[in-house]
């Protein structure tokens, strides 16, 4: 048997998208910081964020009316406090993303000067959205991560996985570390830490169909729930209006910035639908366009619909969106010319783990920031670009609340070492296999763009089936990645179908035929953390 490998430092990061970096920059300066990454440093969905980024640069625009637009987006549900919070600092933060070297697109002005190229996306009634071509994402973590790989404050270990939060037994409301599952020895090590943060990302793997990457399977939200957090909104998962939809790119987003320079969707003969569901058109809120995708799909019979942007000169379009243009172009789409096959894809996870203006949860010593808290910015639905913002903002108000919790000393408590004596190697992964395909395929059946009850509860049973099947599993061999995500997907597909069961109407991203309408006090819909 291996004696458990202890690692030690004053904040433990868990992820490396653009919550964690900024985090991790910002902390640097005066403590020792460990960043975990589940893959490599790069792989998360900040990698593929293509849009941009929402902040007021324009002088004809407001935060007021950032503020308006992201309410309104949210459909009732936004806690004003927070989006107030978030837009005032946009700007902020988006000039510290660019001290450090983000190379946000510029234009030139009447007079000659630069500016900020201001792109727009569903639901801003402004030009508001920073971006780089088609590619911000990119541009972002290449930039925080060149940063963090020179810190000399800050160690990172990739190919790590959190597999659980350590709870102290003196004291309930507080963490000691983590447990993490290191790939490369596949072995289970300790790492303390005086302050812990999840920035793990969202949970959209939980779907079928999903415009994310492999790691965004909910492992931060699922881990705090277990140690005891609440979780909120879970029923709100986003779903993108426009993946391209293709055999050999199954997850490639169509950014919305291409509606925003005039793109719209349409039928295969070209016909406009939008205008039919709502008087914004193309530009509508994300809800309200992939649930019209998603009508005017079954009403026809047709696998997918199609957006056309082969109106605007080719030159601008290759300029705008050279990313799109060029894979589309290597699966045989030339998008100057031709339409383009899209179909909504799981998204964004609109709710997670409950968090103060901090970024603090209901744990003393532990925070979440970007995708995998919920903080009250993004309501029932989330504009576009405001989550790479929420990212930036919440790790600069988490890294001033955390500043004072440093000076303490490193809890002494003893940690139980991992214990693998009752354990074996997997001898039937194609359970795993198996349990991974039949929950993502029921969570998009069943508890996808449109719900009813009968629905809700027939995913339950599922889940409460595989729930038992996965710990049987888990209590029995040794733990790999997938069997760490399986159990991570599943406790997220609770929290999902527990929030949209509380939930009696149907509003933003939940929709549910058997609510059809929306209540006049509407409340956030939570769930106790576990006991
Ligand atoms: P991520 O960037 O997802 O990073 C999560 C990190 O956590 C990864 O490093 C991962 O390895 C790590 N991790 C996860 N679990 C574990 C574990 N158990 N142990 C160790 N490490 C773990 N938003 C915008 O604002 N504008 C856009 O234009 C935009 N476009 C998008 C396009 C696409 C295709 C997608 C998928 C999303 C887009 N979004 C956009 C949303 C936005 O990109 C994400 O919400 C944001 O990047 C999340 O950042 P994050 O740091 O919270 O998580
Ligand atoms: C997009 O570019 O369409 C995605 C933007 C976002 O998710 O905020």
């Amino acid at each position: 048997m291996h004696s458990t490998v202890e690692h030690r430092c004053d904040l433990l990061i868990v992820g490396s998208g653009a919550a964690g970096l900024s985090l991790a920059l910002k902390m640097a300066e005066h403590c020792q910081v460990i960043v975990l990454s589940k893959s490599h440093m790069f792989e998360g969905s900040t990698k593929y964020a293509q849009g941009g980024i929402a902040a007021v640069f324009d002088e004809d625009d407001t935060i007021e009316s950032h503020v308006k637009d992201t309410l309104e987006a949210g459909a009732g549900l936004c806690e004003e406090r927070t989006v107030e919070f978030t837009a005032s600092r946009a700007k902020a933060s988006l000039e510290w993303l660019i001290n450090y070297g983000v190379p946000f697109d510029q234009e030139q002005d009447e007079d000659g000067q630069s500016r900020y190229h201001l792109t727009r996306e569903g639901g801003h009634s402004h030009r508001r959205i920073l971006h780089a071509a088609d590619a911000t994402g990119a541009a972002v973590q290449t930039t925080l991560s060149d940063a963090v790989k020179q810190h000399p404050n800050i160690t990172l270990l990739e190919r790590y996985n959190a597999v659980d939060l350590i709870k102290s037994k003196r004291d309930t409301n507080r963490v000691l570390g983590a447990y993490v599952w290191n790939r490369n020895s596949e072995q289970v090590e300790v790492i303390k830490a005086k302050v812990i943060t999840l920035a793990t990302g969202g949970a959209s793997k939980v779907y079928q169909y999903t415009s994310n990457p492999e790691v965004s399977s909910g492992d931060g939200i699922a881990m705090a729930w277990r140690a005891g957090c609440r979780v909120a909104n879970m029923e709100f998962n986003q779903f993108h209006p426009t993946c391209l939809f293709h055999p050999q790119a199954r997850n490639f987003l169509i950014t919305e910035a291409l509606r925003g320079e005039g793109a719209y969707l349409c039928h295969a003969d070209g016909t406009p639908f939008m205008q039919k569901f709502d008087e914004r058109a193309d530009l509508a809120p994300r809800d309200i366009v992939a649930r019209a995708i998603d009508f005017e799909m079954k009403r026809l019979g047709q696998e997918c619909m199609y957006l056309n942007i082969s109106h605007k000169p080719a030159d601008f379009v290759k300029k705008h969106f050279p990313t799109i243009y060029s894979k589309c172009l290597s699966l045989g789409i030339d998008i100057t010319t031709d339409l383009i096959p899209v179909v909504p894809a799981a998204h964004y996870s609109c709710g997670g783990v409950m968090t103060d203006l901090n970024a603090k949860t209901d744990l003393d010593n532990l925070y979440a920031v970007g995708e995998v808290a919920y903080t009250g910015l993004h309501g029932a639905n989330r504009m576009a670009s405001n989550s790479l913002l929420e990212c930036v903002v919440f790790a600069h108000a988490a890294a001033e609340h955390m500043l004072p919790l440093l000076s303490e000393s490193m809890s002494e408590e003893a940690i139980k070492p991992w214990d693998e004596s009752r354990v074996s190697n997997s001898d039937e992964e194609v359970i795993i296999h198996h349990n991974w395909h039949e929950l993502r395929l029921f969570m998009w059946d069943y508890v996808g763009i449109v719900r009813t009850n009968k629905r809700l509860e027939r995913a339950m049973h599922r889940i409460e089936l595989l729930k038992a099947e996965i710990q049987e599993y888990y209590s029995n061999f040794r733990v790999g990645n997938n069997l760490l995500e399986l159990r991570n997907l599943v406790t997220v597909a609770e929290l999902i179908v527990r929030c949209a069961m509380q939930r009696k109407e149907s509003r933003g991203l939940h929709y549910n035929l058997d609510y059809p309408n929306q209540l006049d006090n509407p409340a956030v819909s939570v769930v106790e953390g576990k006991q």
